[in-house]
């Protein structure tokens, strides 16, 4: 087993209508809980850190950590930088072993996008690492922007197929209305499917990437709320959009959030349920099944990617 790059899953996820997970990791728990659920899902697998995780976890653990799950299971795992921000950390990640980096150039003018983008595709391709980058914003609810301001920072499909071509970029993430967090719509959720195929028509060679594609699961939202949570309102994108979406080019799925949701309620469960206890490997421990059956419910019935290591 080893760390490996999202080359070959992506190419074979292409070929078919299914996506690969990418599970964010902050802590030895989460990482178990996802390994264990996609060793018995037998499925291909993208463990990704972000800065907050870095900073939160210092990098030399959660590396350490990705290897011992990789140890412990026996599985190739892919391990990649979550929306690194500029050269730097990108650079560091893959001195550090990473086998995918992620450039979020979104927020600058195309060229500069572009410019920065390549700069980083250099560096990494010379180490045999991939790279992804973004093109177009996500805005949530929460960026207080009416429906045609919101489209308009979705991604332009033609600008799409030059940026790949002039980047050299191996996987794209694309703006079609996902957000980050638990407040993805005030009313319908709405992604632009219709977009979506444009761009994956220009570019059917090049994997695409949901972020902010978290369900926002209604029961683990209540669950929260039940035993002293404050998540009013909340919603994400519904499970029937991701599995159609993984049919036009969408090979790579962000999932934060419903890890999140799912380890909280079962946390304060625990805690409510059972108020003399203060051994946290009693309420880890349960957290970390809860990661693990949320992982398994994804892998098998949301992306599609049982049996598909
Ligand atoms: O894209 C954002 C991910 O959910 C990571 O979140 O920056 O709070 O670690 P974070
Ligand atoms: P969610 O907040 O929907 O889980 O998205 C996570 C993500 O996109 C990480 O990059
Ligand atoms: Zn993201």
């Amino acid at each position: 087993m080893a760390l490996i790059t999202s080359k070959e899953m992506f190419q074979k996820a292409l070929k078919s209508d299914y996506a690969v997970g990418a599970f964010n990791v902050n802590n030895m728990e989460i990482i178990q809980g996802i390994v264990d659920a996609a060793k018995e899902e037998n499925a291909p697998l993208i463990l990704q850190v972000s800065a907050g995780a870095r900073k939160y976890a210092k990098p030399a653990y959660l590396v350490k950590l990705v290897e011992a799950a990789m140890i412990d299971t026996g599985l190739d795992i892919c391990l990649h930088l979550d929306h690194g921000e500029d050269f730097e950390i990108c650079k560091k990640c893959v001195d550090d072993g990473f086998t995918s980096v992620m450039i979020d150039g979104s927020k600058y003018p195309f060229k500069e996008n572009v410019a920065l983008t390549k700069q980083v595709v250099e560096y990494a391709h010379a180490k045999g690492v991939v790279v992804e980058a973004e093109l177009g914003r996500l805005s949530g609810i929460e960026d207080n922007i009416n429906v045609d301001e919101r489209q308009a920072t979705f991604t332009d499909p033609e600008e799409a197929a030059e940026f790949v071509e002039r980047t050299g970029v191996d996987s794209l993430a694309i703006a079609i209305g996902t957000s980050h967090g638990a407040y993805k719509f005030k009313g319908d959720p709405y992604l632009d499917f219709e977009r979506l195929k444009k761009i994956h028509e220009l570019i059917p060679d090049t994997p695409l990437v949901l972020h902010g594609a978290s369900t926002v699961l209604p029961e683990f939202v209540d669950l929260c709320n039940k035993y002293g949570g404050k998540i009013p309102g909340a919603k994400g994108v519904p499970e029937d959009m991701i599995r159609e979406a993984a049919k036009y080019g969408i090979c790579k799925v962000n999932i934060d959030t419903d890890l999140r949701l799912a380890m909280t309620a079962e946390i304060r469960r625990y805690l409510a349920e059972h108020p003399e206890d203060f051994d946290p490997r009693k309420y880890l421990g349960p957290a970390r099944n809860a990661i693990k059956a949320m992982v398994q419910h994804k892998i098998r019935n949301v992306l599609g990617s049982s049996n598909k290591r």
